[in-house]
């Protein structure tokens, strides 16, 4: 443990509420500690953002990532018990420049071992905001603790002292950054995904709006790896017929057969939203009849984009394959649904094997055809 009498001077001032909510908002910060011969080193860091003994003070778990040392060798530790004296910088990077976005915190860091009344405040934080930690052993090894602490910030080229624009809204730069950061995955890791994660996704996906307020969707989750082969086998047999129709060469139809079963075998959890019908008005004429179906599609679409922000918002990737559309019998039968529910499309979940490539947007000017 460093002296506690060591104090921070230099610039900025207390962090107030809306820089901190800003902080905790953000899912990487970058950490810089002094080393030997005062040589700066800076480390990317996942953190929360506590109250403890009246103050704020920033936790990062030194935590199971694959490390080369032992962790009370690690650099950032070292560098910490010598000089105490650290920073922080978290940031929005946005590529229209007036809204670029930052804060840094600097303070006095200390490492907590488990036994101090901190470390157990700081885990559950930790563990609150990154659900990766629910299964790791970050509760038996130390802790970071930044307290102390000063503020500057940064906003598309205004500094502090008073609260810069964007943190008056914390949960507007949080909710364009989760927009503009989703993408569509296609490959994943083997790793599982926890439960919570996808239940408080398909609970998102709930709070979309709908037709009549009935919610006519329902989900079904596939996790067994059994299952998710058996799925994949009976819809790529259906999708043969298909290609094949289409006239494509057997190399293609091939390819193209490999690489979805592929995905739905790798992907650890596969989400089936299905359109529920049942409990929509009925009406005597087919036009209506067909506007409350399509209400009823519109609103899927709606609950999976929900769907797939909570799941991004967590930390973890989807897709959106349109596959069960052209075969919702054939998934419905193979998952065994009740008939009402129609499969429309399939939610691969997990962690990305690699960065996927982002497509980029049509700009503003071009979606408003008309603002009169
Ligand atoms: C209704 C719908 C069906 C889609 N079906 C597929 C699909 O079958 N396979 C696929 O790879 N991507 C599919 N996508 C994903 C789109 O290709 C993707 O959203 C688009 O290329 C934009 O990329 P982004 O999601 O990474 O921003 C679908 C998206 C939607 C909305």
């Amino acid at each position: 443990m460093v002296d506690s009498q060591v104090t921070t001077r230099g610039p900025g001032r207390s962090p107030t509420t809306a820089e901190l909510t800003f902080v905790q908002g953000r899912r990487v910060g970058r950490l810089a500690t002094v080393g030997e011969g005062g040589i700066p080193s800076v480390v990317p860091i996942c953190y929360a953002v506590i109250h403890y003994d009246g103050e704020p003070v920033v936790v990062s778990a030194l935590d199971e990532k694959p490390k080369h040392v032992p962790l009370r060798d690690l650099a950032r530790v070292r560098n910490i018990l010598r000089r105490p004296k650290v920073s922080m910088v978290v940031d929005d990077y946005h590529e229209d420049w007036r809204a670029l976005t930052f804060t840094r915190l600097s303070g006095k860091a200390e490492i907590i071992e488990p036994d101090h009344g901190l470390h157990a405040v700081g885990i559950t934080a930790l563990r609150a905001k990154y659900p990766q930690y629910e299964r790791m052993a970050i509760n038996a090894a130390p802790l970071i603790a930044i307290r102390q602490l000063r503020a500057t910030s940064w906003h598309g080229g205004k500094t502090g002292p008073s609260p810069v624009e964007p943190f008056a809204q914390p949960g507007a730069t949080e909710l364009a950054a989760l927009v503009r950061g989703r993408r569509s995955v296609r490959s994943f890791q083997s790793r599982s995904v926890p439960r919570n994660i996808i239940e408080q996704a398909i609970a998102a996906a709930g709070w979309a709006p709908s037709p009549h307020g009935r919610q006519p969707w329902r989900f079904a989750v596939i996790e067994a790896p059994e299952r998710r082969a058996s799925l994949a086998a009976a819809m790529a047999e259906s999708w043969q017929t298909q290609l094949e129709l289409d006239g494509q060469t057997p190399e293609i139809v091939r390819v193209r057969l490999d690489k979805s079963r592929q995905r739905l075998r790798d992907a650890p959890i596969l989400i089936v939203p299905c359109l529920y019908l049942a409990e929509l008005d009925h009406y005597p004429d087919p036009a209506r009849q067909e506007a409350e179906r399509i209400m009823a599609i519109q609103s899927l679409g709606a609950a999976i984009q929900n769907l797939l922000l909570s799941i991004h918002a967590a930390g973890l990737d989807a897709g959106w394959m349109c596959a069960p559309l052209f075969c919702p019998e054939l998934v419905r039968d193979e998952l065994g649904l009740e008939a009402a529910l129609i499969p429309h499309a399939l939610i691969p979940v997990g962690y990305a094997a690699k960065d996927p490539a982002r497509r980029g947007r049509l700009p503003l000017a071009s979606l408003i055809v008309n603002w009169e």
